[in-house]
């Protein structure tokens, strides 16, 4: 049976990298009615970040403009949240490759090309689809300990 949506969030921000830490904070507090776990939130803090990271420096080339928008929408199903982050950059051309460990299409050593596999590891599921009419849209899961799970102390 599908979860029951309780609460929804969208928000657009410009890719300027002072966003990043704007980004990870909304989306953490948009789960505080699910009273996370200090890990749960940190977790999902860094997959954000990296998420968004990728959108200012690959997807807007570190342009910093006001006119490249990044939507990030989060979805709360009972315990289940949804984040979808999406941009309309250059894309990618092979995603598949994209994701594989250590792969970076920067060339200065500035990236170590473990952003994918972070959110993968951070987040319980993440896909990554081509955006309608160019870009890239990053789709992530988590799901948070359950009320009486705690209480039980698991
Ligand atoms: N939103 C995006 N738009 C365009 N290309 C992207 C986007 N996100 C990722 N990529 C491409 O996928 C590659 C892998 O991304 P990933 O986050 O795993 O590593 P990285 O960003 O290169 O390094 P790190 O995240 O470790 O600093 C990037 O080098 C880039 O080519
Ligand atoms: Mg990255």
């Amino acid at each position: 049976m599908n979860k029951k949506i309780i609460n929804t969030m969208s928000m657009t921000i410009p890719a300027k990298s002072e966003n990043e830490s704007f980004a990870r904070a909304a989306v953490a507090a948009f789960c505080s009615s699910l009273d996370p776990t200090v890990d749960e939130i940190s977790d999902l803090k860094t997959a954000v970040s990296e998420a968004v990271t990728n959108c200012v420096v690959h997807a807007y080339q570190k342009r910093q403009s006001n006119d490249d928008i990044i939507t990030i929408a989060c979805e709360l199903a009972e315990d289940m949240l949804t984040v979808k982050i999406s941009d309309h950059g250059v894309g990618i051309p092979d995603i598949k490759q994209a994701m594989q460990p250590f792969y970076t299409t920067v060339k200065d050593g500035e990236r170590s090309g473990m952003g994918f596999t972070v959110m993968q590891s951070f987040m319980d599921k993440i896909s990554v689809n081509n955006n309608e009419g160019g870009g890239t849209v990053v789709t992530m899961q988590k799901n948070f300990t359950k009320e009486a799970e705690k209480v039980s102390g698991e």
